[in-house]
């Protein structure tokens, strides 16, 4: 028994001495593993008498559930010491300067055609879109341009095959509007989206370019509710001192039709080389729906009316912002784009 006590001792000596892991894992292989010191003890248990013999086994299992404990309880001590050494050598200096990021921005199409939806929501119309590929019958037809009609020499396009083309103008959504909510008048849409045609590319002209459409039709709608509209778009977009002009002109899928200028905002109305002197700028196209196009999409015109406009982005981004070449909004070059990064 004696022999046991300082067998245990001499164990304990050689742990205390061990101050790694892996030294405590070899140790405890040698100690209590399956032919380790502790299984030795064990096998000796045979040769003794039957009076020894508890005894002995009751020792060697205190001196292995001793070890045992003193294993565990080390391995956690040199864990945590582990893990501090690692956090500390891993400290992150949260005083270092961040990496700066370079923030892109929204394209300036984008702005103005996110600019005038919101304006119109807020008026409480709703945002619709079309698709690009569009039928014949929505962008000519329904928008009372029938076949061979001379006015389709100024919208001529990219056919796809003889019935499909892409949209020479979002008239094109307000006719398909018209036709899917007939049954749900009034009717308060406000319609962006791209629009081609076949033009010679130059600083004014683009084959893609954006349009937004706004439609209104209710009972009892007059030329002065267009009117008031446009003021409020116009202020909007250029400012509160904006007033408007309306001159006549004509569309097929309007009656009357109007051209709409705006107040030159480089002189504001005295006239200079912006406003070629005339102290306007025309701003977009706009009218009372003709009736024959209420008609085709069967809504009333005896009981109904209204007004739509159609008004380019690219347009009012140039005039906004002074962009004289439609050209460098298509670009995409990051310098121009990121001078144009918010709406005012
Ligand atoms: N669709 C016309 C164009 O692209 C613009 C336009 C004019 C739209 C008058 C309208 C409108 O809704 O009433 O030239």
């Amino acid at each position: 028994m004696k022999d046991l006590d300082s067998l245990k001792s001499e164990m304990i000596q050689k742990l205390m001495a061990a101050d790694s892991l892996v030294d405590i894992e070899q140790l405890r292989i040698e100690l209590l593993g399956k032919k380790g010191q502790v299984q030795a003890l064990m096998k000796k248990m045979r040769d003794l008498s039957n009076e020894e013999r508890p005894l002995f086994g009751a020792k060697v299992n205190e001196i292995k559930n001793e070890i045992d404990t003193y294993i565990s309880n080390r391995v956690q001590e040199l864990m945590k010491v582990e893990i501090e050494k690692k956090l500390a050598s891993e400290k992150i200096d949260i005083t270092l300067p961040e990496k700066s990021f370079k923030y892109g921005n929204q394209h300036p199409l984008t702005i103005m055609s996110e600019a005038i939806c919101e304006l119109f929501e807020s008026m409480g119309y709703a945002v619709e879109e079309g698709p690009e590929v569009e039928l014949d019958l929505y962008n000519f037809e329904r928008a009372n341009i029938p076949e061979n009609h001379p006015a389709r020499e100024m919208q001529d396009t990219f056919f796809v095959d003889v019935e499909r083309l892409l949209r020479t103008h979002t008239t094109a959504i307000q006719t398909r509007v018209l036709e899917e909510q007939k049954d749900q008048l009034p009717i308060r849409v406000i319609c962006p989206g791209k629009t081609y045609r076949r033009d010679e590319d130059d600083a004014t002209h683009s084959h893609q370019f954006i349009q937004i459409e706004g439609l209104l039709i209710d009972e009892n709608i007059k030329m002065t509710d267009l009117k008031g509209t446009l003021e409020v778009l116009a202020q909007n977009l250029f400012g509160e001192d904006q007033r408007i002009r309306l001159r006549p002109s004509y569309f097929q899928f309007t009656e009357p039709s109007v051209e709409v200028d705006v107040t030159c905002f480089n002189c504001k109305g005295s006239g200079c080389n912006v406003c070629k002197e005339s102290g306007w700028i025309e701003l977009l196209g706009a009218g009372m729906v003709h009736p024959h196009v209420l008609e085709m999409a069967g809504i009333d015109s005896e009981k109904y009316s209204g007004f739509a406009f159609g008004i380019g982005v690219d347009r009012a981004v140039m005039l906004k912002y002074g962009v004289s070449d439609i050209r460098s909004l298509y670009t995409n070059d990051t310098r121009l784009l990121a001078m144009f990064d918010r709406f005012d």
